[in-house]
């Protein structure tokens, strides 16, 4: 393994994975997850893998691993309470500062915003405790950053979605979603565009101290997202239901995404980076996302 690489891709996941792929012909890239189970797929496809449990305190990077130049940053915060201190812990434990960290944030730190169209000057304003967690993370990150003198750069993602990754299964059970006059906006990145935002971010010398929101441009209604899936797998629409009897009918996990509206302005990273997401068009996304039959 590279025990110097240029890269560490920390929380080498779904996005993670994709990132680290994109990576490889910049440079040597390690990828940083919780499990031997992740680390061995990372292997398996050609990504030297690191295990370190960032929620155990004693746990640390191999001897001899040597810093990164350019961190990119995916772990997400804990389940519980306010604080990120799996952040916290990694930063403390790097055998020193590396020159950049991207870090990959939320579009939930805005909270609730209605149908505002909601840019990077936008005030934070959680109101979930999952929020929450990511402002910590972000404070802490910047402050710890700033006095280390190590670039950052915050990227906030609104809903993922790509390969593996469609609500399809909440479909073949038949969750409802909340009719459209009474649904919120929401937005969302192909997995793809993300990783491509994630490599400007790194790479741009305009990103560093600068957040960004990224999305593909088009705030929809989740109640939309949903439609349009189930007509391009051919499976059933969902039904359509007030807001109170949606709430008891779909997940605790879900509800909690639709009971906030946010409309994201994401021009400050085409126009500063340049980004040009390839999915603006959410149905050619889902198409691309699809099994190949
Ligand atoms: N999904 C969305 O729609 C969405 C929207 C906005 C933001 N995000 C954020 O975007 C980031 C990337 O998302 P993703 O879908 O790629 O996530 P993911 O597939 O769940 O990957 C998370 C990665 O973090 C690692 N990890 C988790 N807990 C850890 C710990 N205690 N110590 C060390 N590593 C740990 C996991 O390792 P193991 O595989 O070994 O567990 C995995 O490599 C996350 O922060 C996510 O919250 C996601």
């Amino acid at each position: 393994m590279a025990m110097t690489a240029r890269y560490l891709v920390a929380g080498c996941g779904y996005v993670g994975v994709r990132l680290a792929r994109g990576l490889l012909p910049r440079g040597p890239v390690v990828g940083l997850t919780r499990s031997e189970a992740s680390a061995e797929q990372l292997d398996a496809q050609g990504i030297d893998a690191v295990v370190w449990d960032l929620d155990v305190a004693e746990s640390a990077l191999p001897r001899g691993f040597g810093t990164p130049s350019v961190v990119f940053y995916l772990v997400p915060p804990p389940a519980t309470g306010v604080l990120d201190p799996r952040l916290k812990r990694f930063l403390a434990l790097l055998p020193a500062p590396p020159a950049r960290i991207v870090y990959v944030s939320t579009t939930g730190v805005y909270g609730n915003t209605g149908s505002v169209l909601i840019d990077e000057t936008t005030p934070v304003n959680p109101s979930t405790d999952r929020a929450r967690r990511r402002v910590d993370a972000e404070t802490s990150l910047t402050q710890w950053c700033e006095r280390q003198g190590v670039g950052w750069t915050i990227v906030r993602t609104p809903g993922i979605y790509g390969p593996g990754r469609l609500p399809i299964e909440r479909l073949k059970r038949g969750e409802p979603m909340i009719r459209h006059a009474e649904a919120g906006y929401s937005s969302r990145i192909h997995v793809d565009d993300l990783v491509a935002a994630l490599l400007l971010a790194g790479s741009a010398p305009r990103a560093v101290e600068r957040i960004y929101n990224v999305s593909d441009g088009n705030p929809a209604t989740m109640t939309e997202y949903f439609e349009r899936v189930a007509t391009l797998t051919g499976l059933p629409a969902p039904a359509l239901v007030s807001r109170a009897e949606a709430e008891k009918a779909v997940s605790p996990g879900l509800w909690s995404y639709l009971t906030e509206s946010r409309r994201i302005d994401s021009s400050r990273i085409r126009d500063e980076l340049g980004f040009a997401p390839r999915f603006k068009d959410l149905r050619l996304g889902i198409l691309s996302s699809l099994p190949a039959p």
